[in-house]
């Protein structure tokens, strides 16, 4: 697998960056992570969009223009032959040297290390059969429109799901579900609204989720973006989460509670299926 790393297109066994990184030590770093289809990038300039604000948000220096970083990551695309699956970037504020909570006074270069990883998308299980999760406690930070890599929550939930034989986790603060793991949340109420929560600093604004509401409006759906209890969640007639890798993916239980009728919603399959065909054009 060839990776890039600060300029350079290296082998993963060569692609090394300093115990010094503030990425590393403080979980200094911004990510996005973009679907590839037909080794094709979805919603690239969106992707890029979202981790300008990320930037800005942190103080943090993005030093590449977005032709810049569509040109390395189609470099990758070619040289690992990726046709279907992700690809990650992950920009730090960069190697200090020595371990400061403070920002380096003297400008550093940023580390910018971007990868790929073959996976299937398109005819993933997961959109078949739906998923099966379990809510818990949202233990993370109170900044997460900011797409840090700061996802030890995250992982202890997916780690709390696995442990429970589930596919994966929904984050609930103050009784109301704010959104998944690593993923938006939407559900289907009885008359065919859909539902999901509004953007705020609990969540992170989906690129998927951004791509999803769009048809759903053009479908002449009715949406909702507002904050809902796991009650209604686990009442309603369809669930489903949005995310880069898993697209859409209906969810089938939650907490050991049956959605709907137990089976993928309709009109989650049907927003997947319109994304898949938009993307294909
Ligand atoms: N995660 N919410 C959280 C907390 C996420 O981590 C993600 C994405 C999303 C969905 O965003 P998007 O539609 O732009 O992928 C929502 C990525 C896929 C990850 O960490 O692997």
């Amino acid at each position: 697998m060839i990776t890039y790393v600060n300029g350079q297109f290296l082998s993963k066994e060569h692609a090394v960056v300093s115990i010094f990184d503030r990425g590393f030590l403080f979980a200094d770093a911004v990510y996005e992570v973009t679907t590839i289809i037909n080794g094709r990038l979805i919603d690239f300039k969106n992707h890029m969009a979202r981790l300008r604000r990320s930037c800005n948000e942190l103080q943090l220096l993005l030093p590449f223009t977005e032709d810049e970083l569509l040109t390395i990551h189609q470099h990758l695309i070619e040289k690992n032959d990726l046709n279907e699956g992700l690809i990650y970037l992950q920009l730090t504020r960069g190697n200090a040297g020595h371990r400061d909570f403070l920002f380096p006074n003297k400008t550093i270069e940023p580390t910018l290390v971007i990868f790929t990883q073959h996976a299937s998308i398109i005819e993933n299980p997961k959109a078949k059969t739906g998923i099966k999760v379990v809510t818990c406690e949202d233990i993370r930070w109170q900044r997460c429109d900011i797409k840090t890599v700061a996802l030890l929550a995250a992982s202890l939930a997916k780690q709390y799901a696995y442990s429970q034989g589930v596919d994966d986790a929904l984050f609930v603060k103050d009784g109301l579900i704010t959104e998944g793991s690593s993923s938006n949340f939407f559900i289907v109420t009885s008359d065919n609204k859909i539902k999901t929560r509004g953007l705020s600093h609990e969540i992170l604004s989906g690129i998927t989720r951004q791509a999803i509401l769009a048809f759903a409006k053009e479908q002449q759906l009715i949406i909702e973006e507002n904050a809902f209890s796991i009650e209604e969640a686990i009442t309603a007639k369809e669930a489903f989460m949005t995310s880069a890798t898993s697209l859409v993916y209906p969810i089938v239980e939650i907490d050991g509670q049956k959605i709907g009728e137990g089976k993928p919603g309709l009109l989650a399959s049907r927003l997947r299926n319109i994304y898949i065909q938009a993307m294909s054009v």
